[in-house]
């Protein structure tokens, strides 16, 4: 059995958080692609690797024709050895590796591109796009270029029983003695949190929703700090739902207005996206599930209406509070959790 693993552990300084990321294929993959087909924009160019950890991005910008790559780490210890790395490929002549806060470091130019893997659980997670903004803000030269240049949070109702049982169930009776006592506190525990964990395409109820469209050209801080959308999803199929499954694709368009005036799902099809959705090959961020205190039952053929809200409280600005309200056979109802957003630096 897989454990779901809870989200937004504190595991930067890890090497296995960034062997987690360096093993994931289509991440890799996905980067690659949109490094080299915007080689015309990054060949002779500047380039800002905005978190660079191993310095991956970096050397991929390098072999597409970057005159210059700053790549920045906070990380002092990934920060070095993204410099080992460099060295060992060659193009410490491209790449300079500035350890510290990219706040604090000084570059003297404005950059003509900038690449940086930012997404975190729920695509907000980790808050580093409110970084990337900061660094667009700063250092990026007008009509310069920003990889990924958009992306898309996306939700959907999900069925999980076995999950479920397995995490809950089992404790009715653990070697013929009564243990369901224990079911409040183990729910508490399993299902308190956002869990990340992988469903498939077969447990979603609904067709998906956008939560929200993310321009990184024209994104503003404030915008982040409250997202709300009412959603009214088409019921695929009739089931018990467990929660709602978060899911989110990034855009490697390179475009600015053009990409606003596409709607978020036409833009899957383009070849330059990187899923992480349930019906895509799987990724390191997996899905983000939000478990309801209780399941509902879904008609087919209905609706299924309600609102999310996820917001940063000004008070305590790493937390994220995810407010879900549904309407289901017993009337209205209101589902909230809160989550770390884990940013160390
Ligand atoms: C998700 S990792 C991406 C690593 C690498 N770019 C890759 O694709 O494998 C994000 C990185 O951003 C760095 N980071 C977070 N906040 C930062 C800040 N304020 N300034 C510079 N680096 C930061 C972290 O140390 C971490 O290595």
């Amino acid at each position: 059995m897989q454990v779901p693993r809870q989200c937004f552990r504190h595991r930067y300084p890890e090497t296995d958080f960034y062997a987690e990321k360096n093993r994931d294929k289509v991440r890799n993959d996905t980067y690659k692609s949109a490094i080299e087909h915007h080689a015309d924009k990054i060949s002779n160019k500047v380039v800002l690797d905005l978190g660079c950890g191993t310095g991956i991005l970096s050397v991929l910008c390098a072999k597409a024709g970057a005159r210059k790559v700053y790549a920045v780490d906070a990380g002092t210890d990934i920060a070095s050895q993204a410099a080992n790395i460099v060295e060992a490929n060659d193009l410490s002549h491209v790449i300079v590796v500035l350890s510290g806060r990219f706040e604090d470091v000084k570059i003297d130019e404005n950059v003509d591109v900038i690449v940086s893997e930012w997404m975190g659980q729920m695509l907000l997670g980790e808050e580093m796009l409110l970084r990337v903004i900061t660094a667009r803000d700063r250092w990026l030269k007008p009509g310069g270029v920003i990889l990924p240049s958009s992306g898309t949070l996306f939700m959907a109702p999900f069925t999980n029983s076995k999950r479920y049982l397995e995490q809950i169930e089992f404790w009715q009776d653990v070697a013929v003695i009564d243990m369901s006592a224990m079911i409040p506190f183990a729910e508490q525990n399993a299902f308190d949190l956002p869990n990340v964990d992988r469903i498939k395409d077969e447990n979603l109820l609904a067709d998906a929703q956008v939560v929200k469209h993310i321009n990184c050209y024209s994104i503003t801080k404030p915008e982040l700090m409250s997202i709300e959308e009412s959603f009214s999803m088409k019921t695929l199929k009739p089931g018990v739902v467990n929660g709602f499954a978060f899911w989110f694709d990034v855009e490697f368009t390179g475009l600015r207005q053009e990409e606003e005036q596409l709607s978020a799902l036409d833009r899957m099809d383009s070849a330059l996206v990187l899923c992480t959705g349930p019906s895509v090959p799987p990724t390191h961020w997996e899905q983000t599930l939000i478990y309801f205190p209780a399941t509902i039952q879904l008609e087919r053929g209905k609706a299924f209406t309600g609102s999310v809200t996820l917001t940063q409280p000004t008070e305590h600005k790493w937390l994220m509070d995810i407010r879900l309200m549904y309407r289901s056979n017993c009337g209205c109802v209101a589902c909230s959790k809160q989550t770390e957003l884990f940013s160390p630096f």
